[in-house]
């Protein structure tokens, strides 16, 4: 079972990547964009981590809503409508909850997805967070349904993640800052699809113990 403490201790592990990978974000974002990624995604998730403590109170369904407020208001960017989304999806998914099945855990993961490809309009091969998520999501439900056990089927979504945020590199961008580029932007990992990939390795980290 996933527990409300698991959750807030993705969300803590995730702030903490962010803010470990600051200047890399933002590096792989001036290759390819404004050069304001990193610190985007930190400010936004620092002030999610300040929130943590009036979070305890709330079931993970509020919680997830409640990231997604404070990611639309702080983090800016085109990527902060998306993983504002991302998390509102997930959060109205998990309305009420205090725990999750893996199954549920399945739900979370696709709804989040659902939310960032309604708002970005992207499908795979378009150099976006899309690109590690979407992989990500079917490896996590692709494993469960095969027999997995809940680790083994987050092991296969990290996985999955990393490899779908490198394969970004030889990708032409055909959303947001990074199309305006065209073939320019070959040759380098798309960011947002970096950063997704730290959130899922977060999640996994926090259901681990
Ligand atoms: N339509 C979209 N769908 C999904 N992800 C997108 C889309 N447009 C941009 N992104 C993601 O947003 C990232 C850039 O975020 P950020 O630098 O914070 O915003 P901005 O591009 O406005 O400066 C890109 O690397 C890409 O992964
Ligand atoms: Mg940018």
């Amino acid at each position: 079972m996933v527990t409300k403490k698991h959750i807030l201790q993705w969300l803590e592990n995730t702030a903490n990547a962010m803010e470990d990978n600051r200047q890399y974000l933002t590096k792989l974002d001036t290759a390819i964009g404004d050069a304001d990624h990193g610190n985007n995604m930190h400010r936004g998730f620092k002030k999610v981590k300040e929130q943590l403590p009036a979070f305890k109170g709330k079931d993970i369904g509020a919680i997830l809503k409640a990231v997604a407020m404070t990611l639309i208001s702080t983090v800016g960017g085109a990527s902060g409508p998306l993983y504002g989304t991302m998390f509102m999806h997930a959060g109205n998914k998990m309305a009420g909850k205090e725990e999750l099945t893996p199954k549920e855990m399945g739900e979370l993961l696709a709804a989040g997805l659902e939310g960032v490809k309604m708002r970005g309009k992207a499908s795979v091969g378009e150099k976006t967070i899309v690109d590690a998520l979407e992989p990500a999501v079917e490896a996590y439900n692709q494993s469960l349904g095969n027999g997995s056990d809940f680790q083994q089927a987050m092991n296969r979504a990290v996985a999955a993640c990393e490899k779908g945020a490198e394969e970004t590199i030889p990708m032409i961008a055909k959303k947001g800052r990074a199309s305006y580029l065209g073939e320019r932007s070959k040759g380098h990992q798309d960011p947002g699809a970096t950063s997704v990939s730290f959130i899922i390795k977060s999640l996994n980290d926090a259901c681990l113990n």
